[in-house]
């Protein structure tokens, strides 16, 4: 039996490196993404390259297309096995600049998308990730979320000034183990990861000076949604192991 493995925001970027990872272990994969005919080009091309892919219109933001997509994947699959709740934004990257500390309507989108919309997904699949044998759901943070690092004044990030990106990537790491204390008595594992910095199209201009291509990073992902049985639930990892909350 197949595994059946949901990525958020697949259609380009880090998700879509993390779907042909998994793909690639023989897992069919569902790409999900707002954009329909984005999701449906990017599944088409892993289909092409031999892979099992499947799209799925699901924008992170709206209840009604959570609900659908469930819906959806029930409907097809009757279960999930793997999650990762890859969808994010970081809107601080463009915003004007004009700001004594954060911009309001930065921070909220950032939460709609990067916290609201994880917990949102989360919480709809849930049901059907119950009814995999062994689910694993894994959070695509950052170690810009780590509350130790961005106190850290030796830390690379240490003056990277994006306050609101910062606190959503905290908020994830916090639903990461709230969420592992809840499914502690379940086969449910749930773990945050922190890609590195990616080649991608996150912020403009990072694409040009991130060191590490989506393929590369996507590894962390990979481990995390084939986590062994014996492995603990609710941890904070990169590709090098633990990563300091
Ligand atoms: N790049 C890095 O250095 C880095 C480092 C640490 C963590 N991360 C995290 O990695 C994840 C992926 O980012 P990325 O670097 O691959 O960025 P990206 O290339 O900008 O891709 C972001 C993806 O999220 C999707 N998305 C945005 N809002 C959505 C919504 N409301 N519903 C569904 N999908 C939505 C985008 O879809 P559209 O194509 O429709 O816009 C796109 O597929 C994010 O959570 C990010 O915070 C990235």
């Amino acid at each position: 039996m197949s595994t059946i493995a949901l990525v958020t925001g697949a259609n380009r970027g880090l998700g879509l490196a993390a779907a042909a990872a998994i793909a690639r272990t023989g897992a069919t994969v569902i790409i999900a993404g707002r954009d329909e005919a984005a999701a449906r080009e990017s599944a088409d091309a892993l289909v092409a390259q031999g892979l099992r892919a499947e799209a799925l219109t699901l924008d992170v933001t709206s209840v009604s297309s959570v609900a659908a997509g469930v819906a959806e994947i029930g409907r097809r699959h009757g279960r999930l096995d793997v999650l990762v709740n890859n969808a994010g934004i970081l809107p601080e990257a463009t915003a004007s600049g004009d700001r004594e500390f954060i911009d309001m309507a930065a921070l909220i989108a950032t939460f709609e998308t990067n916290v609201f919309g994880a917990a949102r997904v989360t919480e709809g699949f849930l049901p059907l990730l119950r009814r995999s044998e062994g689910a694993r759901i894994v959070n695509v943070s950052s170690t810009m979320g780590s509350l130790s690092d961005q106190s850290d004044p030796e830390s690379p990030f240490y003056a990277s000034d994006v306050p609101a990106y910062r606190a959503s990537k905290a908020a994830v790491n916090s639903l990461t183990i709230g969420l592992s204390k809840k499914l502690a008595d379940s086969p449910v594992k749930v773990t945050s990861v922190c890609p590195g910095w990616v080649q991608t199209d996150l912020a403009p201009g990072n694409r040009e000076q991130a060191p590490t291509t989506p393929e590369d990073a996507a590894r962390v992902i990979l481990a995390a949604a084939t986590l062994p049985e014996d492995a603990p639930s609710g941890t904070f990892i990169d590709v090098d192991g633990p990563v300091r909350w």
